[in-house]
């Protein structure tokens, strides 16, 4: 660590209570936090890791009324599912609170207070959308409207989700209010405005002269931010739910939820040093990190500095590392479709196997781009890595050990070249882990830890010391002392990645003390101490239990398809007369055959009671032809006959066509004769 620090304190972004945490969280925040931590911890430093869920905003107010439930049960359900399964992932928060609590409201409202009396703020008034019925204003996700560029209208009052285009609540057309239908009218209203603009040359300092070594997506985003000049942004709203705005005149309004969230990381460290925090926030010799994904940037890296800066006694942070997104299978991860891994499902899907997801989510990390978690990949990594490489070095060692000495390790006699290559290969191990770590370069961080593991099983299978056992117990002796080494080297390697195995091995190997400073040394293991027989550290994942997974994603993605269909709009009229021309018959499938050389095109042989006809239709795809044989349908009779794949077709069968584009053949719900006419 860079001298001038004394501590860490590392934050992570407060999710929205508003639904359980996914994978792309934990990819993006959590399990890069922790793994730092960790190492941090590891290291004897003195470093705390701040979390807490995010419990005002919009979204949940909308969620509360969608379920006719309050605010508070909404954040009371997620608050409790998102800290267990945290916990139950390892995730070692020393203290995950929440943005309800009244420490925090305390201090959000202090905090505004103070800067309120500076004078940091700009009042302004606009117009807003008011709801006359409900009275009250709306906020943008109150207001749906026809958007202004594709007419879909079903449009928010700051986005269209039909064609992506952000929008003013001003621009729809036909507003209504999303809580009783009204149409809004315009009110003024008066905002507070934190004036960025004031503070864009301090931030432009701070940031793009003193802070180069940035990552690159972070650094580019906030001077592309900076580049397009700062405005100053209202934080207050007017709603019901978050910190009262503590200003005299300013009943109905509350802190915007993005002005209230970040001050979150402050109050959950004073209810965890009420009596040193200060230490940790605005001494000079802290180190700051607060660890967020990629659609936080600006917020974490401009507002919340600004709002540090204005008040003027905290540090800013040190490192903002942020990663960009995970996807699910190739599709952007969305609470609102369901398209996730839900971290509470997969903790009870795959129990006791935590560190395979925390390993498979470094490994797989958008630390520099996005990046795809599919099931298979999953899968792989768990069965060539995790097993076959880790798991069974370890294995193999332990095993050894309890054939050849009942589980005494061995002493070391003298060393071969071969042996001094292997020390060689892992001396510097440990710089070159700290060298990854302290750069927040979890993935080649794991990469090199495994390293070590692949050095482990290539000196057991270069020594062969079950071949040596008959002749050269002496040798036998060295190698599995050595052996064991790397094993105990592991342990401690691994424990900011996967701290459940390394409990479990420094459980087998009897070791008290995980001590990252003895990274590296072959002294870790007494000769003479006695371990534990050998107990698997992971198991392979069979198919049929990745399948299932797979299985529940494309249920979801059927559900998806259901649930936003949207029926044409209805065509012109026309008149009856103009129904009459179309001749619609019942027949009766006698034959039915796949056209050769054409997946799409069955061919049938109808009777029409009038001698029967051939039609080719383009259902191949959703039926059997067998499954048709016998079934009546309805048929158009007077198209005129065209060849399709060299097969007159005398008419065309109707069917109807589902969400998924998929096709059902159209028939009489009772007997009818052959030839009878629709109408
Ligand atoms: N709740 C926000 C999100 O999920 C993150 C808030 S981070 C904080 O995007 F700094 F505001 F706390
Ligand atoms: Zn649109």
């Amino acid at each position: 660590m860079d001298k001038k620090f004394k501590r860490t304190l590392v934050t992570t972004a407060l999710p929205y209570a508003n639904g359980p945490v996914h994978i792309g969280h934990l990819a993006g925040v959590y399990v890069p936090a922790d793994i730092y931590t960790r190492y941090l911890r590891l290291k004897g430093e003195d470093v705390i890791m701040i979390g807490g869920s995010d419990e005002h905003g919009v979204p949940i107010t909308i969620k509360a009324k969608a379920e006719g439930v309050t605010p508070q049960d909404i954040v009371d359900r997620y608050h409790k599912i998102i800290k267990e399964s945290f916990e139950e992932l390892g995730i070692s928060f020393d203290i995950y609170s929440r943005t309800t609590s009244k420490t925090h409201a305390k201090m959000a409202s202090d905090f505004f207070r103070k800067l309120y009396d500076k004078g940091e703020f700009v009042e302004k008034t606009s117009m807003q959308y008011y709801d006359e019925e409900a009275n009250q204003f709306l906020a943008d996700r109150y207001i749906v409207g026809t958007c202004p560029h594709c007419k879909n209208d079903h449009a928010y009052g700051d986005q269209c989700e039909a064609c992506g285009t952000s929008l003013n609540a001003t621009d729809l057309i036909d507003p209504r209010s999303a809580i009783t239908g009204n149409r809004p009218v315009l009110k003024e209203t008066k905002h507070w405005y934190l004036p960025l603009d004031k503070w864009e040359p301090a931030l432009r300092k701070w940031i793009l002269e003193e802070h180069k070594e940035w990552k690159p997506n972070v650094y580019g985003q906030c001077k592309s931010w900076l580049d397009l000049g700062l405005q100053p942004r209202a934080v207050s709203r007017d709603l019901d739910w978050g910190v009262p705005v503590p200003v005299e005149g300013a009943e109905g309004k509350v802190l915007y939820v993005w002005f209230d969230a970040p001050i979150g990381y402050i109050s959950n460290t004073i209810e965890l040093l009420p009596d040193t925090w200060e230490t940790y926030w605005k001494s000079k010799d802290t180190r700051i990190i607060n660890f967020i994904g990629k659609d936080n940037i600006v917020f974490h890296c401009i507002v919340f500095p600004a709002m540090l800066m204005a008040e003027g006694s905290y540090q800013l942070p040190e490192n903002v590392p942020a990663n960009e997104f995970l996807n699910l299978e190739g599709d952007k991860i969305s609470t609102s479709r369901n398209w996730a891994v839900w971290l509470h499902e997969y903790l009870r899907d795959f129990p006791g196997k935590q560190d395979v997801l925390r390993y498979v989510l470094t490994a797989n990390a958008p630390e520099t781009k996005d990046n795809d978690f599919t099931w298979k990949d999953f899968q792989a990594r768990n069965n060539n890595e995790l097993v076959a490489i880790l798991g069974n070095f370890v294995n193999r060692t332990i095993v050894l050990t309890h054939k050849y000495y009942k589980g005494v390790v061995p002493a070391a006699g003298e060393l071969t070249d071969y042996d001094r290559e292997t020390l060689k290969e892992f001396a510097d191990v440990k710089a070159n882990l700290e060298k990854y770590l302290d750069n927040f370069r979890f993935r080649d961080a794991l990469k090199e830890a495994m390293n070590l593991a692949r050095i482990g099983n290539k000196y057991l299978a270069d020594t062969e010391p079950w071949k040596l056992a008959k002749t050269d117990m002496a040798r036998v002796d060295t190698i599995m002392n050595l052996a064991m080494q790397i094993t105990a080297n592991l342990a401690i390697a691994f424990e900011p990645f996967l701290p459940f195995m390394s409990a479990k091995l420094r459980g087998l190997l009897g070791m008290e003390e995980c001590d990252w400073n003895r990274l590296g040394s072959v002294d870790i293991i007494a000769a003479g101490a006695t371990v534990k027989p050998a107990e698997l550290l992971f198991e392979k994942i069979e198919d049929s239990v990745i399948e299932a997974q797979v299985k529940k994603l494309n249920d979801t993605k059927e559900a998806n398809k259901l649930k936003n269909f949207k029926p044409e709009p209805v065509q012109e009229n026309v008149a009856f007369d103009d129904f009459l021309k179309l001749d619609i018959r019942v027949g009766k499938v006698l034959e039915c055959q796949k056209v050769p050389k054409a997946d799409k095109l069955l061919q049938f042989k109808i009777d029409d009671g009038m001698g029967g006809r051939t039609i080719v239709s383009g259902i191949a795809k959703y039926y059997q032809p067998e499954d048709l044989v016998g079934k009546e349908v309805c048929f158009i009779a007077n198209f005129a006959p065209r060849k399709l794949k060299g097969v007159e077709s005398q008419g065309m069968i109707l069917s109807a066509e589902n969400a998924d584009g998929s096709l059902v053949v159209i028939g009489p719900q009772g007997e009818v004769v052959p030839g009878a006419q629709v109408k």
